[in-house]
């Protein structure tokens, strides 16, 4: 690293470590209930195990993607972090507020507004905190000795993604107008300016990974930003399908989400052409992999498997089934899971001054927590599909569906261990490495000269 203050981007991915152990965790308890095995019913009902699941995983991306901000900022605007210890109470903050609300959930002290689910009163700490988050980042671009596009398109996308919470936080006491704004949130968030943050932070393992030039990079940076607001903004209509929302949505939604795998596809193909038109000497090849991986899987997961349920009449009988389950869980864990873990491992040999990159231990990692995930993502697939079926076509009452989907949870359980045993390995990499140090100060440029 080249500044001192880049160490506090340890702490917001030791932070995302803890939290999505407990989110795997909840998932657990999710997929057991299904299967009748609700034990923890009286203490964790599946409404807060649901909203737990869910908050923690959006909890530990905004954490990795403070961590990424956090550490390239400096690196790029080429100067210190301004006043880090803003950043450390601001990533301290966040842990609290996380703690209050998943503990908030356990008392039903929630809102029932899927991946909103925490309260107003809880939202204002979350803002007051993205503030400070976003004041750091700012100022220590502001004073930086550069701007570049890289930097600029994400803090652009975390700016950004601080406005759009402003909107799930206006009340309503009609719920298709709840559900109208909720969705400014959700799908503006993953599909509009996360994929600038995620694009940004791209940019910069590339950049940093294949030694192709910055120009190059950050050409296809602006093409990429260009197709995802084209597809991106009014995409957002199909989620306004049937929903009381006018008609219209059907037709605007319908074409314009089917074009936004363009974007993701632009991400995976600028991935490997870089990738092939650089050196390929960078040493650490674990974080080649986990970019490559996000960029492809996230195409995979986003692109592909959304455009399966987008276009109206078919999203009349899949919605809210399994086959939501199985996009969600692909094009999360692929586009922003993925590259919180590529950023991780990029940095870690980086903040520490320990070069235990290439080992087994990690390349096992990325290999089985992908194969589980795909085996899981299979899982739902077969049980979505099943449960369209019998349910919304053939008109089975909805709990006789459920009882025939058991064989298909059986091998979620199954593929979800393995996708666990490939994150305990990645924690278990994370705390090898041990805690960052200012001897790691200026070691980052011994690496790019390899
Ligand atoms: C990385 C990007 C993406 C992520 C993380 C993501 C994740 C999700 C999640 C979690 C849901 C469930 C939301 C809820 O019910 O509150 C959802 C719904 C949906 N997504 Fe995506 N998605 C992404 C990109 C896409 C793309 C590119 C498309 C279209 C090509 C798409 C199509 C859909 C559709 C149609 C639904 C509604 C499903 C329903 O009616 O139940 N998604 N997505
Ligand atoms: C490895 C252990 C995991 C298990 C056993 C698991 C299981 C589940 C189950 C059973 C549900 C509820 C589905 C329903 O009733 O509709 C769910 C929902 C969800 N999970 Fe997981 N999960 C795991 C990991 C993850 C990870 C790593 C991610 C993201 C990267 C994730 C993202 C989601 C999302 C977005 C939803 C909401 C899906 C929807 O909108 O329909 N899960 N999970
Ligand atoms: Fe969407």
């Amino acid at each position: 690293m080249k500044y001192k203050s880049q160490k506090v981007a340890y702490w917001a991915f030791a932070l995302s470590m803890l939290l999505i152990i407990l989110q795997i965790t909840y998932g657990f308890i999710q997929a057991f209930a299904h299967l009748g095995y609700d034990g923890l019913h009286e203490w964790i009902p599946f409404n807060t195990s649901m909203a737990v699941h869910k908050n923690l995983l959006v909890v530990w991306i905004l954490s990795g993607f403070m961590g990424a901000a956090y550490y390239i900022i400096p690196d790029e605007s080429d100067n210190e972090l301004f006043m880090p210890i803003l950043a450390y109470i601001q990533l301290g903050a966040l842990a609290v507020v996380g703690v209050i609300a998943v503990a908030g959930f356990h008392f039903n002290w929630w809102e029932g507004r899927k991946f909103l689910e925490i309260p107003r009163e809880l939202d204002f700490l979350v803002v007051v905190d993205v503030l400070l988050f976003l004041f750091v980042i700012l100022m220590t671009l502001w004073k930086g000795k550069q701007r570049t596009t890289t930097a600029m398109i994400l803090s652009v996308g975390l700016l950004a993604a601080a406005l759009l919470y402003l909107p799930g936080m206006i009340w309503f006491d009609n719920h298709a107008l709840d559900s109208f704004f909720r969705w400014w949130v959700v799908h503006l968030w993953v599909e509009g300016v996360w994929e600038l943050i995620m694009g940004g932070i791209l940019a910069y393992l590339l950049i940093k990974l294949t030694g192709v030039d910055r120009e190059v990079i950050e050409k296809w940076l602006y093409v990429i930003v260009g197709l995802t607001f084209l597809s991106g903004i009014l995409g957002t209509g199909h989620h306004y399908y049937y929903t009381g929302a006018p008609s219209y949505w059907l037709i605007v939604g319908g074409i314009f989400s089917a074009l936004e795998p363009l974007a993701f596809m632009g991400m995976a193909l600028f991935a490997i052409n870089m990738y092939n038109k650089g050196e390929k000497r960078h040493p650490n090849k674990t974080a080649v992999k986990w970019t490559l991986g996000t960029a492809i899987v996230s195409f995979a997961g986003a692109g592909l498997l959304g455009l399966a349920h987008t276009i109206p009449q078919v999203n009349l009988y899949t919605h809210g089934t399994f086959v939501t389950a199985m996009h969600g869980h692909l094009a999360f864990w692929g586009a922003y899971g993925m590259i919180v873990f590529a950023i991780i491992t990029y940095v870690m040999p980086n903040v520490t001054g320990r070069k235990i990159y290439n080992n087994a231990l990690g390349n096992y990692a990325f290999w089985i927590s992908l194969i589980g995930m795909l085996g899981m993502v299979s899982a739902f697939a077969a049980m979505g599909v099943t449960q369209v079926n019998l349910e919304r076509r053939l008109g089975l009452d909805f709990m006789t569906v459920q009882q025939e989907l058991h064989p298909h949870f059986w091998v979620l359980v199954i593929t979800a261990s393995i996708f666990t045993v490939g994150i305990l390995l990645y924690v278990w990499n994370f705390m090898k490495y041990g805690l960052p140090t200012d001897e790691a100060i200026g070691m980052e440029d011994e690496f790019r000269t390899i």
